[in-house]
């Protein structure tokens, strides 16, 4: 089964059990009011998952601003959190409002957050605790109200141990944390995601089954960015209606597809024959052309024995 959301605008395509538990997680963090920190890969989708954090909470009619605390160096990161009066350095020629002010009652997301400087990080933390600041230069206080949602693609545990991170931060900005897995570990999500990118940049083009098996049985590194990627790249590459194996170009051609292609590819087809007999054994076995002693043997093998009960308390529900 695949879920089609629109997040702020931006299609989300959730159809593997991991991806839409963690839908369900994402619905009940977003409407506890908590801060979210989300980690994952680069590529894997945390800030999709944070635009709908945004659209399940109470906040999804007030503004959702986002900042990368990597892309800027440590002083515009902080003119741009606090914003500054005019002259409160060369160059300010009028007053600005920080992204804390314009994200009032909304939604402040903060990427990157483990490149966040540690005077920037207290600076923040203080913010969270009291809800009110000074723009650069300023000697009024300002008030606001936000709902902070940062993201990482390195586990921040290191930072802290070595003191490159505040722990007290840590645990501030991260009440909730979500785990957003890589690519490779939801194969079920390959095709759903395939299908969506290739509609969407040309509705006439299919992708044939020896295309599929190829998408597959890649690793994607580079997680749902790279798919999308490599799509596209595919799609404008396309010599008729039907893209084949050999028509897909992969960005890192010097990696093999591993033993796990394979097996993901068997495990996404096993998965997907629970659900659609919603959890009935025999069933998925007749679908998949396997015994049914087989196909206990790979559901063992393969630790799947939750997935027959979702499938089936799904059927139930
Ligand atoms: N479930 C999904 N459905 C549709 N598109 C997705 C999904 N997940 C990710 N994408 C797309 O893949 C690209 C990368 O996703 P996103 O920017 O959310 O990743 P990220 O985890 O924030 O990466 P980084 O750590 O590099 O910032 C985006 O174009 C996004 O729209
Ligand atoms: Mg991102």
């Amino acid at each position: 089964m695949v879920e089609k959301h629109q997040f702020l605008g931006v299609d989300a395509i959730l159809a593997s059990p991991r991806m839409r538990d963690l839908l369900q997680q994402v619905r009940k963090a977003a409407q506890s009011g908590a801060s979210v920190l989300l980690m994952g890969e680069s590529g894997s989708g945390k800030e999709i998952i944070a635009r709908a954090i945004h659209h399940y909470s109470t906040r999804k009619l007030k503004p959702f601003v986002d900042l990368s605390c990597a892309a800027l160096p440590e002083d515009l990161v902080e003119s741009e959190l606090f914003g500054h009066e005019r002259g409160a350095f060369s160059g300010a020629y009028a007053a600005k409002p920080g992204l804390l002010e314009l994200a009032h009652n909304g939604s402040l997301f903060l990427d990157e957050i483990g490149a966040l400087d540690p005077r920037l990080q207290a600076k923040l933390l203080r913010v969270l605790d009291t809800g009110s600041f000074y723009r650069l230069g300023a000697i009024k206080k300002t008030h606001a109200n936000v709902r902070i949602i940062a993201a990482t693609n390195a586990p921040l545990h290191e930072s802290i141990r070595s003191g490159a991170f505040r722990d007290d931060l840590f645990y501030r900005i991260g009440q909730i944390t979500l785990t957003v897995p890589p690519l490779r570990e939801r194969p079920e999500d390959i095709e759903a995601l395939a299908s969506h990118f290739l509609a969407q940049q040309n509705p006439e083009l299919r992708f044939a089954s020896d295309a599929m098996m190829a998408l597959y049985a890649y690793l994607w590194p580079g997680n749902v960015r790279e798919l999308r990627n490599t799509v596209l790249r595919s799609a404008l590459m396309a010599k008729g209606p039907l893209l084949h194996a050999d028509d897909i170009v992969f960005s890192m051609r010097s990696i093999e597809p591993k033993d796990c292609g394979i097996a993901g590819l068997e495990q996404a087809m096993i998965r997907r024959a629970l659900e659609d007999s919603g959890g009935h054994r025999q069933r998925a076995a007749d679908s998949l052309g396997i015994s049914r002693n087989t196909l206990a043997r790979k559901i063992r093998g393969y630790g799947l024995a939750s997935a027959v009960t979702t499938a089936a308390q799904r059927r139930l529900a």
